[in-house]
């Protein structure tokens, strides 16, 4: 059975969206704000989601429980902008059941 997750989103206006996510389509959360139009095209998901080009940064703001951040992921928050303890790459979170709830900010784009 599929099902989808509620997700909630500040874009860099600060405004808050609540969206519904798939967890059947092998999505990513860059994708996810670029599929709702939350962020001007061209500002996320510039390397396509391959962790290289932090774009699609974003800000966790509760604490639901997600994957550790991998290498490339570790990599790139690095070497990034505006890096916070709780920063990830949208693009390195796949959406699945275990997002019920998630809420995150955008990172300024940088
Ligand atoms: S889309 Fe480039 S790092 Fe995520």
């Amino acid at each position: 059975m599929t099902q989808d997750v509620t997700i909630k989103i500040t874009d860099r206006e600060g405004i808050i969206h609540e969206v519904l996510a798939p967890t059947d389509m092998n999505m990513n959360v860059m994708e996810l704000v670029s599929a709702y139009e939350l962020a001007p095209e061209g500002t996320i998901g510039i390397c396509g989601g391959m962790a290289m080009c932090a774009s699609c940064q974003c800000y966790v703001l509760n604490q639901v429980t997600l994957p550790e951040r991998n290498d490339d992921e570790e990599a790139m928050l690095s070497e990034a902008f505006n890096v916070k303890d709780n920063s990830r790459l949208g693009c390195q979170i796949y959406i699945t059941n275990a997002l019920e709830g998630l809420e995150i900010a955008l990172a300024p784009e940088s």
